[in-house]
């Protein structure tokens, strides 16, 4: 299945232009088989989101994209979520204590919201958005070299604020689901490939 692991919807992402209606009917004229919707530092539209999927039939996985103090992890499968910044590794435990996955976005991205060279430093991530849709190719190329140093998934997704970047990357898995758990008890089992829109199509690569 090709998921777009990555997305803002303008509820809870104040930085978002599009919403819910925007990314399914994109996702679906692309040929995507699901959604993540990963709000900054929220989980807000988690009750909507599983109501709008089961009306348009289509598998909408909410997690979260949390600014840790070290930078940008996005997660899925918790529950709860602190309401303030708190550093990367707490974080990630957090997550693993409730047995969710959490990946590194955007790392090398010139913003000061990736972990950079910290991600040799923390403990229990479990993947690394290699193409990111707002990240340059230089930066997502450095991204592909730790993830394969860290032995971490590799994630494709468009990191989406507008219509025309949504599913420009995705991360294909090899089996279809349809909710978050079993999205989850998945990521941590299969080897997950990054894709890249092509104009008409996805292209699963290995490298870029
Ligand atoms: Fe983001």
């Amino acid at each position: 299945m090709l998921v777009d692991m990555h997305l803002h919807e303008c509820t809870h992402s104040l930085d978002s232009f599009i919403n819910l209606k925007q990314i399914v009917d994109i996702a679906r004229f692309k040929g995507l088989d699901a959604v993540c919707i990963t709000d900054h530092d929220s989980m807000g539209l988690k009750d909507y989101a599983a109501e709008y999927s089961k009306e348009v039939g289509f598998p909408i996985f909410v997690g979260i994209e949390f600014f840790s103090l070290w930078g940008d992890i996005t997660a899925w499968g918790i529950d709860s979520y602190p309401d303030h910044r708190i550093g990367a590794q707490e974080f990630i435990d957090h997550v693993n204590r409730s047995g969710g996955f959490c990946v590194s976005c955007h790392p090398f991205r010139n913003n000061n919201r990736g972990l950079e060279d910290h991600l040799r430093d923390v403990k229990g991530l479990h993947g690394v958005e290699v193409l990111n849709g707002s990240t340059s190719l230089e930066a997502n190329r450095t991204a592909l070299r730790y993830c394969r140093e860290l032995g971490l998934q590799a994630i494709g997704a468009s990191d989406a604020h507008i219509e025309k970047q949504i599913g420009k990357y995705v991360t294909w898995l090899p089996e279809m689901v349809y909710n978050t758990q079993d999205f989850v008890a998945q990521l941590h089992t299969c080897r997950t490939r990054p894709a890249i829109w092509n104009g008409s199509s996805y292209d699963v690569v290995d490298t870029f």
